[in-house]
């Protein structure tokens, strides 16, 4: 049977479903069930999500939990964590308390530079190019007044226009580079809409647009988040050589690719889990970060870690492009409430809170890799995930978590007790 189909965006939802289950699920009968049992019963707000993106069908949960007990700056936290990994929430729980008895978190955002670009090709003489520039540059600014008036308002806008020569990269390559301020918003439209502007007013018979857009490689828009205290408040029966095993995984990471997507895949556990609960958009926060880290030309770790005069200390410096007005912000009722939950936070305060839950979600996995292994606690988080999949029923999900609190989890180990039970 075909699987190509025309008007499909036309169709009901009962209708793309239909063709769905006839076209990939005819012997199926779950298929059409599975979709349905995710339509939300309040028609209000499954209309909402229907109306997200094209073609929906149903919704795609994902747990959201709290991890409380975070302080940072002195104010605490209960941050909210939209994640499907079974350890995530429960290691930034563990985290958090582990560091409110030892100060807390202390975070500071270094700089919210947006970026965005005009790309044109010009085969002229460069110095016409660059009077031109001078020339138009006012215009360029009065064309986007418009669209720039409410966030000059709130003292953003944009902040500088640069002409730059990328004729060494690729012929006849050159860009307006341009810098933006967009406070409380991500900026993405705001950015897109002023560009597309500028390149509208731009353009003449010797300049070709060929595309205008933001950049999400964002280095100056950083935020900073640390921990320390002394290395003998550490509070492990070894504290010394805990902190110098932690700070040679470190190095470890910042010499070795392979461990470092690892790691810096551990931090993003943490900050995807925040941005997606306050309605970010994690694969911009996720492309930005890890171009970050490959900023000297090798990819290396987004944390730091030093022991100095015997103080243990933990940092992160990291790109996040996050807002907390517009978007999906204010519509998705879940991301509304967790602005809520962390008090209604600026874009800035956003941004500490998003670097300390990846902070601390590198430094259980660091504390656990450098003394226990990940192991012992994933698979113990992991144990209900095995449980369930294997049908136990509510008693002898109760026997097998009792029964795994002193012994080693595996799958195999799990199942042989199951049935075993079972027999
Ligand atoms: C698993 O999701 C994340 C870790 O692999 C991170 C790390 O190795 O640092 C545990």
């Amino acid at each position: 049977m075909s699987k190509t189909i025309t008007g499909f965006s036309k169709f009901s939802k009962t209708q793309k479903i239909n063709w769905l289950v006839k076209t990939f699920f005819p012997n199926d009968s779950t298929a059409e069930k599975t979709l349905k049992q995710y339509w939300n019963s309040d028609k209000e707000l499954q209309q909402l999500h229907d109306e997200f993106i094209e073609n929906t069908v149903s919704n795609y949960y994902l747990p959201y939990g709290v991890a409380p007990n975070f302080i940072i700056n002195e104010k605490q936290y209960v941050i909210p964590m939209a994640v499907e990994e079974s350890s995530v929430v429960a290691a930034a729980s563990l985290v958090a308390k582990y560091w409110s008895t030892r100060g807390g978190f202390k975070a500071e955002v270094i700089s919210t530079k947006k970026i965005g670009q005009v790309h044109f090709m010009y085969e002229g003489d460069f110095n016409e190019l660059q009077d031109y520039f001078n020339k138009i540059k006012d215009n360029l600014l009065k064309s986007t007044e418009s669209i720039t008036k409410n966030m000059r308002k709130r003292g953003g806008g944009i902040l500088e226009i640069e002409l730059r020569d990328k004729t060494a990269d690729l012929d006849n390559y050159f860009q307006l580079h341009i810098t933006f301020e967009t406070k409380d918003s991500m900026g993405a439209n705001f950015i897109n809409s002023c560009l597309e502007t500028i390149a509208d007013t731009f353009k003449n018979d010797d300049i070709q647009i060929v595309m205008s857009i933001l950049s999400n490689y964002l280095p100056d828009c950083i935020v900073r988040a640390e921990v320390s205290c002394k290395v003998q408040d550490l509070g492990e029966s070894n504290s010394g050589l805990f902190a110098k095993k932690f700070m040679q995984a470190v190095a470890i990471a910042n010499v070795e690719p392979h461990r470092a997507v690892t790691h810096n895949k551990g931090i993003m556990n943490g900050i995807d889990a925040v941005v997606i609960a306050t309605g970010n958009d994690f694969r911009a926060v996720e492309a930005g970060a890890h171009a970050y880290a490959s900023r000297s030309g090798k990819y290396k770790s987004l944390t730091n870690c030093e022991v100095k005069d015997g103080i243990f200390k933990f940092w992160i410096e990291i790109p996040l492009a996050l807002g907390t007005v517009g978007g999906l912000t204010a519509l998705h009722p879940l991301s509304k409430l967790s602005l809520q939950m962390l008090q209604n936070p600026s874009a800035e305060e956003l941004m500490k809170i998003v670097a300390v839950a990846g902070l601390a979600q590198n430094f259980a996995a660091l504390r656990a890799l450098t003394t226990t292994g990940i192991q012992q606690g994933h698979m113990k988080m992991h144990l209900s995930n095995i449980i369930k999949q294997l049908g136990a029923t509510e008693k002898e999900r109760d026997y097998l978590l009792e029964h795994f609190t002193d012994k080693q989890v595996s799958h195999s180990a799990v199942v042989d007790e199951f049935e075993r039970l079972r027999k």
